[in-house]
């Protein structure tokens, strides 16, 4: 086990590093304190050769200037918030907006793109990252400072473990997640890649991919993954859903969600035998399956990025909740400590 730092580059919110993580597996991990972004994960295939499954850039500075958030730490609140508004104790608040009329992933600039303050963690399981970050009071609009800490550890056992924790001085409302883009197969489209969530319904959403509010049965639908299938097998189909996320953006609201660590998905690539399993304790997942790729963003080892040549498992609580009172609350009171676990485990078969 290693872990070894190196400068990154400098932004003009200071001086950010990447850290290579090396498991006693041997295989390898970097992430960077400049939006606590994962800029590799190279795991080992059936055969044993090791490769990257991550999307991303070799530098800072790509980083900074075009980032659809691969790899990146997303916040104060990952994914939608309609119009960028929120009412809590009667009192409205109007956060930037970033994404056509909404709010995206945390604003204009969100924990994507702060230099993280980095401490690193040497465990006998593992080792990491411990990130803070003390997201301002009035910060993108949000109430209340609050106070950050992510902890990354890549484990002996190809664990990539985040614990997210968060505490406020006022009420606010938080969404922590990770948004890095897994290609198994390292190469093509993702579209052969059999994908499996736990969960019987999702969340519809509206044509500014906002959610309807209902809560609707995935059953006989295009949607439906209870059961491993190809992620291409049915993004096709003439369905309503498929047509406004343009492919997969959707949100699944995961089965006997009670605050435990469950396993939420698993992806299986059956060329190179490499498996991910997405485990959360959070009530929901995004799944997107990388229709904004465009062939524009030419990424590591100088490949270009197709539509669909990545997809994201993004856990998290459900989009617009802050305007939803049916679903699983995001409000943070201070005296209470936000805390969630989500780990993304490599294995091969
Ligand atoms: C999330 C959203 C998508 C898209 C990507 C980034 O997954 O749900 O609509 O914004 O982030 O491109």
């Amino acid at each position: 086990m290693n872990i070894e730092k190196e400068q990154f580059g400098r932004t003009n919110l200071g001086q950010a590093d990447i850290y290579t993580l090396t498991n006693a597996k041997g295989c390898q991990v970097k992430i960077t304190n400049y939006g606590g972004i994962v800029v590799s994960v190279k795991v080992t295939d059936k055969s044993g050769q090791l490769g990257d499954v991550t999307l991303g850039y070799e530098t800072l500075g790509e980083y900074v200037q075009n980032n659809p958030y691969f790899g990146a730490l997303v916040g104060r609140y990952g994914n939608r918030i309609a119009k960028g508004k929120f009412m809590l104790n009667g009192k409205p608040y109007t956060l930037a907006v970033n994404n056509g009329q909404n709010h995206l992933h945390g604003g204009i600039v969100g924990f994507d793109k702060v230099v993280w303050d980095a401490k690193e963690i040497k465990q006998r399981d593992g080792v990491g990252l411990k990130l803070t970050y003390l997201s301002k009071d009035g910060e993108e609009g949000y109430p209340g400072n609050l106070s950050v800490t992510v902890r990354y550890l890549w484990t002996n056992d190809n664990e990539l473990k985040i614990d997210y924790a968060a505490t406020t001085d006022q009420p606010t409302v938080v969404n922590l997640t990770n948004h890095s883009y897994f290609n198994l197969a390292g190469k093509g489209d993702i579209l052969g890649h059999e994908l499996m969530i736990s969960a019987d319904r999702f969340t519809p959403v509206d044509e500014g991919l906002i959610p309807t509010g209902e809560l609707r049965g995935v059953r006989g639908t295009p949607m439906d993954f209870r059961r491993p299938t190809a992620i291409g097998a049915r993004i096709e189909q003439q369905d309503e859903q498929l047509k406004l996320g343009l492919g997969y953006d959707h949100n699944y609201v995961l089965n006997h969600y009670d605050g435990s660590l469950q396993m939420a998905a698993r992806v299986y690539e059956p060329t190179t035998g490499r498996v991910l399993e997405v485990y959360t304790t959070q009530p929901g997942v995004q799944f997107y399956s990388g229709n904004f790729l465009d062939g524009t963003i030419t990424g590591k080892y100088g490949r270009v990025y197709q539509k669909r040549n990545g997809f994201c498992l993004e856990t998290q609580h459900f989009p617009d909740s802050p305007n939803k009172p049916g679903f699983p609350s995001t409000v943070l009171n201070p005296g209470e400590k936000y805390a969630s676990t989500t780990i993304y485990k490599f294995t091969t078969r």
